[in-house]
């Protein structure tokens, strides 16, 4: 040994001993911390003596790991968004699951990179993605990826569809000055955001994406979109891909998606469904009908961590075709060779679909709920979640001082506190200040949005701990809090 060197050093612990004994406390901490969800705010801010504390420079030397630990149990664990609690609907978060939290430990102490490789995590993906497209009524041989959510999974979808139709190689000739047509996307107004950043990353821009019209309902008009199809064809420009919405954002409304693939089928169009919540409604015997067609879909982006309550990251893109989605995708790089046997068998299996290289063990979280959980669980608490919607709307419909703003599909209730004589701009400020006093009181965290230009106080369930008495308290608390902010004086209830 050269005597000049610095001793080696790795960075595994010193004492593995006190390293176990302390993980073990971490693990009870994080098991009593679930379990007693319920009796906490659901939401409180970050203090500013907190933020403070948390604003320091780089740590060069080290800390003990406990020292470390007890800065996080007392400086971040108790700021959390509040979405694994049963009184947190915002947006549309998930709750995430205990065994969940374990897969996770179990998936990064193993750590594995999962582009490809003769690995357990790559045959398990594989299995996982098989069980996703029969789940969903995909036919065998589906492809698939596990991604971080669907804002990818949909970027990924469309990006296959753009170069299964566009008519020529978009990947060797890219679509700057191809001298091509322009080539045109369909999606109902009432598409999520991530959209127009897809379109725009895809090179298709603001100009080639078409805005469709929606019914009352919120589906898609067809008529409309059949006729922005013809009128795109005839000014010379190529119609590519429609996105069909399982669940819209706002409402929860889902196209008529049978209708959606037999159009895209005639025209020879890619069927794209953002299923993002939705998609998981088709395993649920009593909302399935409302989701079909889904499954004839060229491609579909949903999430796990959404209506599957996994933990975060789990979005999900299945692509019928698989030599299509390869297409897309797969690369040939020298210093990547496939040796047929050894590690580097398939090494970029994954990696040939999709934009990611480096990837996680995403697969043993979904692996093991499924397991543990039995796949029908899913299809059971989504129609629980649903029920759950409903008798919210119905409490909202029986009170005089509340209004329901959009009609209510599946888990998604868009609700306001009014009052005679207040205009609907006294009633935007009124609702707003409703929802920031329920959140901060940390009673029920809704999220909220405009329903044909009113402001919405909206409630998205995709919780499995939520029970009924919850929306009973939280339409107590809505009455409650816009009487007290309106300077109402009753008793009444
Ligand atoms: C309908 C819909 N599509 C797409 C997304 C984006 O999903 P993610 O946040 O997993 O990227 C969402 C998120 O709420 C959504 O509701």
């Amino acid at each position: 040994v050269a005597p000049h060197l610095p001793p080696e050093e790795s960075l595994d612990p010193a004492d593995w001993e006190s390293f176990r004994a302390l993980g073990h406390r971490m693990l009870d901490d994080m098991v009593t911390y679930l379990r007693t969800v319920r009796e906490r705010k659901v939401w409180q801010a970050v203090p500013e003596e907190v933020r403070a504390r948390l604003d320091e420079p780089v740590p060069w030397d080290p800390a003990p790991l406990e020292t470390v630990y007890d800065q996080f149990t007392r400086d971040i664990l108790p700021y959390p968004t509040g979405n694994i609690h049963p009184r947190f609907w915002g947006w549309v978060l998930g709750t995430g699951t205990p065994v969940g939290m374990l897969a996770e430990l179990l998936a990064s102490a193993m750590n594995p990179l999962v582009s490809g490789h003769d690995q357990g995590a790559a045959v398990l993906e594989r299995r996982v993605i098989a069980w996703l497209a029969e789940l969903l009524g995909f036919p065998p041989g589906t492809s698939g990826l596990l991604v971080s959510g669907a804002s990818e999974a949909n970027l990924l979808g469309l990006a296959v569809g753009r170069n299964a139709r566009a008519g020529f190689d978009v990947r060797a000739e890219g679509l700057h000055g191809s001298g091509h047509q322009a080539l045109m996307i369909y999606a109902s107004e009432q598409t999520h955001g991530w959209i127009t950043k897809a379109c725009d990353l895809l090179g298709i821009g603001r100009r080639g994406l078409r805005w469709i019209p929606v019914a009352p309902d919120h589906t898609i008009r067809l008529e409309a979109l059949a006729r922005a199809v013809c009128e795109d064809r005839a000014a010379g420009r190529r119609p590519c891909c429609v996105v069909g919405n399982a669940g819209t954002v706002n409402v929860g409304a889902t196209d008529d998606l049978a209708a959606l693939a037999g159009f895209c089928h005639d025209e020879g169009l890619w069927f794209h469904v953002d299923g993002a919540f939705g998609a998981l409604a088709a395993l649920a015997p009593a909302l399935a009908p409302a989701a079909r067609g889904l499954e004839r879909a060229d491609s579909i982006g949903f999430d796990l961590h959404k209506w599957g309550y996994v933990p975060y990251e789990a979005g999900v893109i299945l692509v019928r075709d698989e030599a299509a989605h390869r297409a897309t995708f797969g690369e040939r790089q020298s210093y990547l060779h496939d040796a047929g046997r050894g590690v580097a068998r398939q090494p970029l299996y994954f990696a040939d679909l999709g934009v990611q290289l480096s990837r996680g063990f995403r697969a043993l979280k979904i692996w093991m709920s499924l397991k543990t959980q039995g796949a029908a669980s899913w299809g059971r608490v989504i129609e629980q979640n649903v029920r759950q919607a409903r008798h919210l709307a119905d409490q909202v419909r029986r009170h005089e001082e509340l209004e329901l703003l959009a009609p209510v599909p599946l888990n998604i209730v868009c609700l306001r506190y009014r009052l005679p004589g207040l205009s609907d701009t006294e009633l935007d400020g009124l609702n707003q200040a409703i929802l920031i006093e329920l959140q901060e009181r940390g009673i029920a965290v809704p999220s909220s949005t405009r329903i044909d230009g009113r402001f919405a106080i909206r409630v998205a369930i995709t919780n499995h701990r939520s029970r009924l008495e919850d929306f009973d308290l939280l339409v107590r608390s809505v009455v409650a809090i816009g009487r007290e902010l309106a300077g109402v004086t009753t008793s009444a209830g």
